[in-house]
């Protein structure tokens, strides 16, 4: 698939729900994608997004809250410390906001488009991004951190995201009702 082909994939689409595989070889395809990533999210107002929200069972993640983009490859989390808990809502889950408890620092190490290895030690908005877009690479999502109430709360508009996530079709107005797009 090109990497100009790419798309951000709505909540109902069983890719949001496999769990990425690991790059074995970093190649120049994968900086290609990389970049394609930060462009989406960039357009979409967000501040990271992973490859399965674009339809890519891989795992590369680009992040960016303010202070320069990252584009990493095979991240993981290797140290957790604190909590921490911001509203969140994701680029797949346009018009759901959830406040989401997480660790306030992580230590994440990943690959870089060359294949180089380095660690990020973040804290705070920066951690909480890493550990939204590493789960996306697990399959997880936002919505299965809510609490009895919330899950009440965003019962239809999941039901409307998933027959949306059949034809495609993606409000951007909506994509912003909540602050923070991950
Ligand atoms: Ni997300």
């Amino acid at each position: 698939m090109p990497a100009t082909a790419l798309k951000i994939r709505i909540y109902g689409d069983l890719i949001l729900r496999k769990k990425a595989k690991p790059v074995l070889k970093v190649q120049p395809r994968h900086s290609e994608v990389l970049s394609a990533m930060a462009k989406i999210m960039y357009e979409g107002g967000g501040i990271g997004l992973a490859a399965p929200q674009v339809g890519l069972s891989e795992s590369m993640i680009v992040v960016d809250v303010g202070n320069g983009l990252y584009k990493l490859i095979n991240p993981i989390i290797v140290k957790r410390e604190g909590f921490y808990a911001i509203e969140e809502g994701c680029l797949s889950l346009p018009g759901v906001c959830l406040k989401v408890k997480r660790a306030r620092k992580v230590l994440v190490r990943a690959l870089d488009e060359s294949a180089k290895s380095l660690e990020i030690e973040a804290e705070g908005l920066l951690a909480c991004c890493l550990q939204h877009e590493i789960d996306h690479l697990k399959g997880k999502l936002i919505v299965d951190y809510a609490s009895f109430i919330d899950k009440l709360k965003i019962r239809k508009k999941l039901e409307e995201l998933k027959k949306r996530s059949a034809d495609e079709s993606l409000s951007k107005s909506e994509s912003k009702s909540c602050k923070l797009q991950l």
